[in-house]
């Protein structure tokens, strides 16, 4: 199709993935139907192992979504009352709620620009002898630099003669590295999402918790089973957050797939690249950079649009019916649910420019040449009417 016959882009479009491997999804429910094996049970443990061996990493553990998976990590580490944990204010909201769910602080640190990960000189500014843990979150499929909170995390423990855990936000970025190490492996234990708009996405809600400490990995399949290694034996209160069989079929159906839609995932980033220099917007756009040495797996394309005009943009490209989306409209430190800890919006100066300025556009793996023409056209129109 060519540009000039576009009626309309989606932000997402699952029904383009479903026509071309539905009938293997299919079956693989009617597997679980006719195995009645509808919690935990054989696919939850061949996904476990594909995702492990998918992360290089020794362990995974299956639970009910990446919010509970962030959960679990910070129980799996006895963080709570009285200790401090560093999270970005710049992320999905389960980043951070976990904290207080534990009954921790949470502590916000601002990102850097280029990438809209965590700081590490920010972390470093941040962490202080109550810092029990910081969740770094690797933002839209880029990973952090993690070499960098390593040695800020290195230098604080030697300060405060307390060991500072690492827990990695992971769920927007299955399959990204840095330097040639998969996230994943760079923090305690990683935190997945299976949420049907990640790469790698369910028929619902799921999570898995990846780790390379066979005890940590052990703490949350207990803490994932209401703390119960035995059943009717309680050795500890956890959570009910087991994976069910028929996100796991669908997921196993799924990962051969993975690394061909990542990469059609940046064929389709480096094109916006190259049609948003051609069209002339780099005073009214920005385009998101991988910085460093960095497998980008672009579960999102979030733009800067620049000047005041993101949400005008928006509008416009909407009367085209071109989905955009804005992850995300609010720094948590300025959610009403946090107003207990104080923030001015004005404490995290890159968080509040970015959320006024980002705009994700469409990236999935089906998305065509064409439908991506069109849309930089429409915002060259735009900027240049
Ligand atoms: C950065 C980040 N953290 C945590 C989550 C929570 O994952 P879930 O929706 O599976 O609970 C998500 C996804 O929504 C996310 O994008």
């Amino acid at each position: 199709m060519r540009p000039e016959q576009i009626k309309a882009v989606p932000m997402l479009d699952l029904t383009r993935q479903y026509q071309a491997i539905g009938a293997k999804m299919n079956e693989a429910l009617q597997s679980v139907n006719e195995s009645c094996r509808f919690v935990l049970g054989p696919e939850v443990k061949k996904l476990e192992e594909g995702i492990a061996a998918y992360s290089r990493a020794k362990f995974a553990v299956g639970c009910a979504s990446g919010s509970d998976a962030l959960l679990l990590s910070l129980m799996a580490l006895d963080v709570g009352a009285g200790d401090e944990v560093i999270v970005p204010s710049f992320t999905f909201f389960a980043t951070a709620s976990c904290v207080p769910r534990v009954g921790a602080t949470p502590v916000f640190a601002d990102i850097d620009p280029k990438t809209f990960n965590l700081d590490p000189a920010k972390v470093a500014e941040k962490i202080g002898e109550k810092t029990k843990a910081i969740v770094v979150v690797h933002l839209f499929g880029q990973a952090t630099d993690m070499v960098g909170i390593q040695k800020v995390v290195q230098d604080a423990e030697a300060k405060y003669g307390r060991k500072i855990h690492i827990v990695e936000d992971s769920c927007q970025a299955i399959g990204a590295e840095l330097n040639g190490v998969s996230v994943g492996n760079w923090g305690e234990l990683s935190c997945l999402s299976f949420y049907p708009t990640k790469n790698l996405g369910g028929a619902g809600d799921g999570g898995m918790v990846v780790c390379n400490d066979e005890k940590l990995a052990e703490r949350v399949r207990v803490l994932r089973a209401h703390g119960s290694a035995v059943r009717y034996r309680h050795q500890e209160i956890g959570v009910n957050s087991r994976l069910d069989s028929y996100q796991a079929a669908i997921l196993n159906v799924k990962l051969p797939y993975l690394d061909e839609w990542t990469e059609a995932r940046g064929r389709n980033a480096a094109r916006y690249e190259k049609l948003f220099a051609e069209a002339g917007l780099s005073d009214f756009v920005e385009t998101p950079k991988a910085v460093g040495n960095v497998r980008h797996v672009w579960n999102q394309y979030s733009i800067r649009v620049l000047g005041g005009k993101r949400d005008a943009l928006r509008a416009n490209l909407a009367e085209f019916n071109i989905g955009t989306d804005i992850y995300y409209p609010l720094g948590l430190h300025q959610q009403e649910c946090f107003a207990y800890l104080g923030y001015k919006p004005e404490d995290l100066p890159e968080t509040l420019k970015a959320t006024t300025e980002v705009l994700a556009l469409p990236i999935y793996p089906e998305l065509t040449e064409a439908e991506q023409e069109y849309l930089v056209a429409k915002t060259a129109e735009f900027f240049h009417k």
